[in-house]
């Protein structure tokens, strides 16, 4: 079974890891929130989770025990519960020393579709979660934040100094993260970083559901000789981030979280692709596991809310967070394809109705 097991640290951050500390995930059912709980675990530290399940799974928890084992999986623990609910999100970060807040509903067309309950996950739990880890004086608050907040800022790379108008209703409440953990910086003292995912993709990603991302989906639709759709016209771009980038990112701002500072970093590998690319590197790719998919993408509408393109200046999260991106795209496709192929090949995949 293939898992993230290959994030990248350095001697420093290797020395970070060495002492066990307790970790609370937010979103530990999720995508990024199971691959951090896996890292996590793989290096000795206690992780407690907190999820609703609303677009997590329990499955990927169930892979991640049999990816780290039955004896580092007993240093996990699991809050089933919605950061919605003030009380929950108090339990859940009671002794811990870092939170790493990933839990969110994401997709921009959910949120245009349903504007107050992604509002409500996404700012009311995350104000939940920020005020509940500054009452328990937590040594670091990370969170994920989304370069959707740049909206329609023109210039590209994006630097974290430059943004332009949210535009969804997602783009809102990410942006409204970064102010809250600005007044919690500047009124409580309360150090925290946001890290700007770029279109991050691995494995446990869903490629089910109306809301899935390009990859996972993309993929799944390939190994099933299934139609391939591209929204627009195929020159929409993207920095494309594999997870293992991400959750260096999170450990590494763990370890920089400062009182009283509210930094906010990209988190990308600062390469350009487009979508018509990226459909002829997962094909090329596949075929390397002789799987062939011989059929032309179907172009359609451009999609309400979709930045056009969409490149991250990734020198800031350099300097301050000391990331380095181990994996480019190609590198991230050819370490999660074999995933793909192991989970998407059945035909009997759960789907989820969204
Ligand atoms: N994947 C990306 O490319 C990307 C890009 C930018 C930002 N982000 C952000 O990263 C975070 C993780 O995204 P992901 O891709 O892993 O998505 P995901 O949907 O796989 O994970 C999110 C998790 O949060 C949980 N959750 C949602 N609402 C909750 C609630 N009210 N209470 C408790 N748990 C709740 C879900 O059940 C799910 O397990 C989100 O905050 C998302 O907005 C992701």
């Amino acid at each position: 079974m293939t898992g993230n097991g290959d994030v990248r640290f350095d001697a420093a951050m290797l020395d970070f890891l060495a002492q066990p500390r307790r970790w609370l995930v937010t979103g530990a059912a999720g995508f990024i929130g199971s691959n951090l709980v896996e890292t996590l675990l793989r290096h000795g530290q206690h992780v407690r989770g907190l999820d609703n399940f609303a677009t997590g799974y329990q499955r990927n928890l169930d892979e991640v025990r049999s990816l780290v084992g039955d004896a580092a999986w007993t240093r996990f623990d699991m809050v089933e519960g919605d950061i919605r609910d003030a009380a929950t999100c108090d339990a859940a970060v009671a002794g811990v020393d870092y939170v790493l807040h990933q839990a969110a509903l994401g997709s921009v067309p959910r949120s245009i579709a349903d504007p107050a309950t992604t509002n409500a996950a996404n700012i009311t739990g995350f104000l939940n979660m920020l005020d509940a880890a500054r009452r328990a004086a937590v040594a670091g608050f990370v969170y994920a934040a989304s370069s959707s907040t740049y909206g329609d800022e023109p210039n590209l790379p994006k630097r974290e100094d430059r943004i332009g108008n949210p535009l969804s209703p997602y783009a809102v409440t990410k942006l409204v993260n970064e102010l809250y953990a600005g007044v919690y910086a500047r009124t409580y003292g309360f150090g925290s970083v946001g890290l700007r995912y770029f279109n991050v993709f691995g494995p446990r990603q869903d490629p089910d559901g109306a809301y899935a991302a390009v990859i996972p989906k993309w993929t799944a639709s390939m190994i099933g000789q299934e139609e391939v759709a591209i929204n627009g016209d195929g020159e929409t771009s993207r920095d494309f981030c594999f997870v293992a980038n991400a959750v260096q990112a999170n450990l590494r701002a763990a370890r920089a979280c400062t009182a009283g500072t509210a930094d906010v970093c990209n988190v990308a590998v600062g390469d350009r692709t487009t979508l018509n690319q990226l459909f002829a590197l997962l094909r090329d790719a596949l075929a390397t596991h002789q799987i062939h998919y011989a059929r032309e993408p179907l172009y359609r509408d451009f999609r309400a809310g979709d930045v056009r393109h969409s490149l991250a200046d990734i020198s800031h999260a350099e300097a301050v967070l000391g990331y380095r991106p181990s994996h480019r795209l190609a590198d991230g496709i050819a370490a999660a394809v074999p995933w793909y192929i192991e989970h998407f090949r059945t035909t009997a995949r759960p789907a989820r109705q969204d």
